[in-house]
């Protein structure tokens, strides 16, 4: 039977399935649509296909449409939020059995009829909430939801400003209801809760809605025994007599926050009532008034929790200073998290009670801090008695951490050792004005993996921090921390992998440790944030020690180059330089991270919001990022200067590479051949002039040589010089005969004239050259034997010359030259330069004949003597 039964339904289903294929074929209707369109019922409305079902999604919100629109039948879910539709028609939802969710929230509905809702049998979730559904309107007929069978959400806040309940009792099947509740009295919800018997959570909040209650007593929730998640926060409640809860056993959230009227005496109430139930999360937030004094939570307040399977316990913004020394083992053993954030706990022996709990997260954040105004707000209440007064005046850490109370407390340990709760893993004392040097200190035994002290004044890390072996995750940002010792992080920081240093001012103390000794005990970590900390400088060795880095976050600083190691860290993944102050990166750099890039193909870096440059200089660095494996993150987004001063996109890096490295050639080219040029000239220039000085340096040269030899000649007034030799005779080899033979004879032993002949009177040892120079310099008169061999000898043309220079630099151009034609040479085979002597000056030609002879040799001795 119940085979063929199941056989029956599903041909059925193949059936219909056939049947709206066909259909949708038939009226080309396979208009499938993925993302939000137009829809066809009403051009204001969007729709979306459900994912694998012929069914939409419409979104007709903030469209100001009067009336509900005519609708399509294959809608799911409909939004008609923030309209202006005022009354729903008869029938109008008649075809759309398949709707499951709808919202009509923010509208004016003022009446819901018999017939609003018929055809919504599939319904799962209504939101009426922010209407006009009021007790004076008559707002519900009396069968006003007898179509909703299935509906299970039901929101109806913000419509009631009386304590008027509608007529829920039809929708058997609701488990959650959300409304406003309004009573001067003792609040009673009505036996007729009890035909809810799915009703789960019931949501009353006054934060989203309109609640008062004052007074919760045993009748109050009679009703709802069956209830787990209940919402009263925000609901003026002045007391919470006992046996309130008592009938809910299976109650597993309870949130009273906000009510600050209550204090902690009515705790003590509700924890009274929750030792026989099921309660998992209790939440008394603010149940104390932001002006009242401190407070202290007492063991009364929750030895009833002793016995519950209570997780976790809020109870933020009570002015609690401390907690009733004892108090902690009242807490349960399935005690997982507290939340006792917005509070202003000072020093006291507690803290040593504390170490008990069994808890692994504390958030104790915002210790002292000024109480929001957000969340300050201010009820008229029945004035107490009872209230636990105290000062502020100390604060918990600050007294706790200053060396003069760990003197006083004798520990065993030279190192002062905070408690801490043994199983305890999370704690988060974030934004509580905490002022003061992280001095040496340990914990007690722990766990501890998150440790967040961020958005504090730990303005100096001294250190070592010890007994921290399982800290994975560390938040020191927004610290104003501009010191670091090297021991800080001691060697039990092993497990670390999160260290969170971003906000601080890290860039007064990292550039100095160039040993990198700040961060070598972090062998493990895993991802460094150090962004906004105005550093301008890495050392090469600062993260020498992190090989198993993954993402470093060097962003928002004010970094000009990166020049540190990285090569060793193969597993790093993110490297974030963005905002900084880098124009282009080093070789090394450039290295380093194609070193990891070759190895490991996700090597990210982002260099987005830096002053790139685009010129010759980076050209390198430019063909760097056309050819690097490294992953360049949004580069498309990088943005550089190119030598004219333009930005350009690295969108296509290998088109700008191209166009500077032209640009370049052909600058290179022009200063290539414009130094070659000017060396030429130069040189040519050098070699003209030294071609044209020839004789005077070779002149100045010898005479200088000649000047060393003679340490004794010290003559400085040339006319008055004594000379060695009254003449020096130039000729040439071949004509050796005459000198010798008639000249030395006719003017030396004749006439008494003192000769110099190279022959006779050179010094050996010294260099010819010098030899000349010497006889030239050191001779009255030089007598040059003229003849065809003197014109082809180079030692003759070196004398005539040298004895020109000499004439010119040394005797005030006083002709000392004196030429003997030996032999007739015609003047075509003179050279201009002797031809140009013989035209101006003297010179006598040697007759070869007897009388001749005689007037020939009285001339040359007179010429010679006369000066
Ligand atoms: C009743 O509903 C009408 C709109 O239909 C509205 O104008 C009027 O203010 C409502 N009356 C009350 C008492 O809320
Ligand atoms: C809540 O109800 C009271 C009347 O009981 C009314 O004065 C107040 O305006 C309502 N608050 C909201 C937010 O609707
Ligand atoms: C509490 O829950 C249990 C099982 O979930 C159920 O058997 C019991 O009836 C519930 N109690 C009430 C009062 O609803
Ligand atoms: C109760 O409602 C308020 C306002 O919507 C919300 O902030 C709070 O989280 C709710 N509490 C629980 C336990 O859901
Ligand atoms: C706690 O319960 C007792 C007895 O029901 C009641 O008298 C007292 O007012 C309650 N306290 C608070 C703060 O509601
Ligand atoms: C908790 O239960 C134990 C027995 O299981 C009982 O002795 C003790 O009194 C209970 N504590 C409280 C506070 O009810
Ligand atoms: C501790 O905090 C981390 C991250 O903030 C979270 O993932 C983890 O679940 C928390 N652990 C406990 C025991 O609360
Ligand atoms: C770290 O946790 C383990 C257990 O997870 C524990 O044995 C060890 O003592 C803890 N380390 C410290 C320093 O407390
Ligand atoms: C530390 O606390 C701050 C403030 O509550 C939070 O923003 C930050 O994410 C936390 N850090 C970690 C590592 O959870
Ligand atoms: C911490 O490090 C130690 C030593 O390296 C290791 O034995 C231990 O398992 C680590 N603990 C955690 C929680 O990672
Ligand atoms: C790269 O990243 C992917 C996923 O993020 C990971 O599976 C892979 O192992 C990584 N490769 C290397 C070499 O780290």
């Amino acid at each position: 039977m119940h085979i063929f039964y199941a056989g029956t339904i599903k041909l059925s289903y193949f059936l219909v399935a056939a049947f709206i294929l066909q259909a949708s074929c038939n009226n080309k209707r396979v208009h499938e649509m993925k993302e939000w369109e137009e829809c066809q019922f009403a051009s204001s409305c969007i729709c979306k296909n459900v994912p694998g079902l012929d069914e939409l999604k419409a979104d007709c919100s903030d469209k100001n449409l009067p009336r509900i629109p005519r609708l399509q039948n294959n809608l799911q879910d409909l939004s008609l939020q923030n309209n202006d539709i005022s009354t729903i028609e008869d029938g109008i939802f008649e075809g759309n059995y398949l709707l499951k969710f709808l919202d009509l929230s923010f509208n004016r509905i003022s009446k819901i009829r018999k017939h609003s809702f018929k055809g919504l049998k599939n319904l799962l979730s209504l939101d009426l909430s922010a209407n006009d559904l009021k007790y004076e309107n008559m707002s519900f007929e009396s069968s006003a939801f007898y179509f909703l069978k299935n509906l299970k959400i039901l929101n109806m806040k913000k419509n009631f400003h009386t304590s008027f309940l509608p007529d829920l009792w039809r929708l058997r099947t609701l488990e959650s209801l959300s409304m406003d509740y309004v009573s001067d009295k003792i609040a009673v919800l009505t036996e007729n809760f009890i035909y809810l018997n799915h009703l789960r959570s019931l949501d009353l909040s006054g934060s989203t809605g309109n609640c008062t209650m004052n007074i919760l007593s045993q009748e109050t929730f009679l009703s709802l025994s069956q209830i787990t998640h209940i919402n009263l926060s925000k609901c003026k409640i002045q007391y919470i007599y006992k046996g309130t809860f008592k009938s809910m056993k299976n109650i597993s959230e309870l949130d009273v926050s906000f009510n600050t009227c209550l204090r902690f005496s009515a705790l003590e109430n509700i924890t009274t009532d929750l030792q026989y139930t099921a309660i998992k999360i209790l939440k008394v937030n603010y149940i104390h008034s932001t002006f009242e004094m401190n407070t202290m939570l007492k063991t009364s307040h929750i030895r009833n929790l002793r016995n519950t399977s209570l997780i976790r316990f809020e109870a933020a913004g009570n002015r609690i200073q401390r907690v009733e020394y004892g108090a902690a083992k009242y807490f349960p053993k399935s005690f997982e998290s507290v939340n006792v954030r917005d509070n202003d706990f000072s020093f006291g022996k507690y803290l040593f009670d504390l170490v008990r709990l069994p808890i692994t997260s504390l958030d104790i954040s915002e210790i002292s801090s000024s109480h929001n105004v957000l969340k300050s707000y201010v009820e008229a209440c029945v004035p107490e008695e009872d209230t636990v007064t105290m000062n502020s005046e100390n604060n918990l850490l600050s007294r706790l951490l200053s060396r003069f109370d760990f003197k006083n407390m004798n520990f065993d340990h030279n190192v002062p050792r905070l408690p801490v709760p043994r199983k305890l893993k999370n704690i988060s004392l974030t934004s509580s004005k905490l002022k003061f040097e992280i001095p040496k200190l340990g914990f007690t035994t722990n766990e501890l993996t998150n440790l967040n002290f961020s958005d504090n004044i730990l303005h100096t890390w001294t250190g070592p921090l010890t007994n921290v072996n399982n800290l994975t995750v560390f938040d020191l940002s927004s610290n104003f921390c501009s010191n670091v010792s090297k021991i800080f992080f001691s060697e039990d920081f092993i497990n670390l992998t999160y260290l969170l240093l971003q906000n601080n001012l890290l860039g007064l103390i990292l550039p100095t440790d160039v040993d990198g000794e700040i961060f070598q005990n972090l062998q493990n970590v895993v991802h460094i944030n150090l962004s906004k900390n105005r550093i301008t400088n890495i050392p090469n060795l600062l993260f020498k020690k992190q090989h198993n880095l993954e993402r470093l976050d060097l962003s928002e600083n004010m970094i000009g180059g990166m020049n540190f190691k990285i090569s060793h860290m193969r597993k790093l993944m993110f490297l974030n330089l963005q905002n900084n102050r880098i124009s282009t990166l080093s070789k090394y750099a450039m290295n380093e991270l194609d070193s990891i890039a070759e190895i490991n193909t996700n090597l990210t870096i982002d260099l987005g919001g830096n002053n790139l440059v685009c010129n010759c200089d980076s050209l390198s660095f430019v063909k760097w990022v056309v050819n690097t494996p490294t992953n360049l993150h949004r580069r498309e987004k990088y943005e550089c200067k190119t030598s004219e001063n333009t930005i350009s996109l690295l969108q296509n890096p290998k088109e700008v590479y191209e166009t500077i490295q032209k640009e370049c050639m052909s600058y290179e080219g022009i200063i290539i051949g414009f130094t070659i040029g000017i060396l030429m000239f130069i040189f040519i220039l050098c070699a003209g002039i030294i071609y044209r000085y020839r004789w005077k340096l070779r002149y100045l040269y010898y005479m200088v040589k000649v000047k060393w030899h003679d340490h004794e000649y010290k003559s400085d007034k040339k006319d008055e010089r004594q000379y060695m030799y009254d003449a020096f005779v130039s000729y040439a080899n071949e004509d050796h005969t005459f000198v010798h033979n008639t000249l030395l004879h006719k003017l030396e032993k004749n006439g008494g004239v003192q000769l110099c002949l190279h022959r006779r009177n050179f010094l050996p040892g010294n260099d010819i050259a010098t030899n000349i120079t010497s006889a030239i310099h050191n001779s009255r008169k030089t007598i040059v034997i003229m003849s065809s061999n003197y014109l082809a000898s180079y030692w003759c043309m070196f004398e005539y010359n040298m004895a020109k220079m000499e004439s010119i630099y040394e005797r005030n151009c006083e002709n000392i030259l004196f030429l003997v034609f030996y032999e007739q040479i015609s003047a075509c085979d003179l050279p201009l330069q002797i031809l140009e002597l013989v035209h101006c000056q003297s010179y006598i030609e040697y007759p070869n004949d007897e009388y001749g002879d005689v007037v020939f040799w009285e001339q040359l001795q007179r010429a010679i003597k006369s000066y």
